[in-house]
């Protein structure tokens, strides 16, 4: 049982074997950040959840949030709905917009999202989640993916049966969040759990939760949890990760980085838009560092791009990777799966 799984060779032609990829984050992956990652060796990427009512609707911001970049290949684009016809259509609309794979959001936790029968709320009927597996199969002829929790809640731990019904009807690979959704982000990821469906599963069985530095992610690997690793929060907190996963040396220059994800961002968004969502990455890089607080205000205190990025380069210069300090500190504790 020690031994490691094979690697997921869904994309071997074109990309290689994939033994980690890029978790999907609502407001954090977008084509900007992806194209990042990508770049820093992430293998597979894949959107935020995207609204499948709102894809067939034609909504303006659920388009926009499908778009991708070539270099972003193999991306994913991921879906969340209740309803079986619209989530089928909703994949053929990504599959039209040329997306690699198709991925279904069924870990997330939030109430607007599980009240109406959407995300993690599958889980609960097992029966019907194959019913709209197969119908989403009938329409694709790119492959679908599935992100699931370990279960609904503690006494409803069925991610093994969930990952039969998921190979029966012909899905791809199954990443597990290895969290209930009633844990929604508290508690530890079951690592062990993962391992027992995927040495069951006939499918990759992609592990997840609280990998933040390259060793425990390889450790994972190595010891055969799973054929290959999601990788979220700790990409935000070290994003040479994928790097170090592929065996190179990273050179863990942060102000490199960061003047690259700003010239992304301005390229694909423009610079109103890019400084917008520059601050909020600027403050998670800056997780850890000494004088990150005052950074963090400073950051919020700017006025343009500009000002943002003298900020950046003043604060980003002064620092070496080995003076960040992992506080421990609970750091993004809410999301959608
Ligand atoms: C801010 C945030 C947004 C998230 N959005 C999504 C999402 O859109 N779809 C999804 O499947 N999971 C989402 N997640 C869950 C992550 O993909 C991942 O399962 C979770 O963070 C645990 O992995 P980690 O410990 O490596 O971060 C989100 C998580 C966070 C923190």
């Amino acid at each position: 049982m020690a031994l490691p799984l094979p690697p997921i060779t869904l994309f071997r032609d074109r990309f290689g074997e994939v033994r980690h990829l890029m978790a999907p984050m609502a407001g954090i992956s977008d084509t900007v950040f992806r194209s990042l990652i990508r770049e820093m060796g992430a293998q597979v990427v894949i959107s935020e959840l995207l609204s499948a009512e709102g894809l067939v609707r034609g909504g303006k911001k659920t388009l926009e949030l499908m778009e991708y970049s070539e270099a972003e290949r193999p991306v994913g684009i991921q879906i969340f709905g209740h309803d079986i016809k619209t989530m089928s259509e909703a994949a053929r609309i990504v599959q039209g917009a040329g997306a690699d794979f198709v991925d279904i959001n069924f870990g997330c936790p939030v109430k607007k999202v599980v009240c109406d029968g959407g995300g993690a709320a599958w889980l609960k009927d097992p029966v019907q989640l194959g019913k709209l597996l197969s119908s989403m199969k009938a329409v694709l002829r790119i492959p679908l993916t599935i992100k699931v929790r370990t279960g609904w809640d503690e006494e409803s731990r069925n991610v093994l049966e969930v990952a039969r019904v998921a190979a029966e009807s012909g899905v791809s690979w199954v990443a597990i969040h290895g969290r209930t959704r009633a844990q929604g982000y508290s508690g530890l990821a079951d690592w062990e759990l993962i391992r027992k469906v995927a040495w069951a599963s006939s499918i990759p069985i992609i592990g997840n939760g609280d990998l933040v530095t390259a060793a425990q992610a390889r450790e994972k690997l190595e010891k055969g949890y799973a054929h290959a690793v999601m990788i979220g929060r700790g990409a935000l907190k070290n994003p040479w990760i994928f790097r170090e996963l592929l065996g190179e040396e990273p050179d863990f220059n942060l102000l490199k980085l960061i003047d690259r994800h700003f010239e992304i961002a301005i390229e694909k968004k423009g610079a109103a838009r890019a400084y917008l969502t520059l601050k909020k990455f600027l403050a998670w890089y800056a997780a850890g560092y000494p004088y990150s607080s005052p950074f963090r205000a400073k950051i919020f205190a700017t006025h343009d791009i500009d000002e943002l990025k003298n900020l950046a380069v003043d604060f980003f210069s002064g620092i070496s990777a080995e003076s960040r300090v992992d506080d421990g500190k609970p750091f993004l504790m809410g999301g959608h799966g």
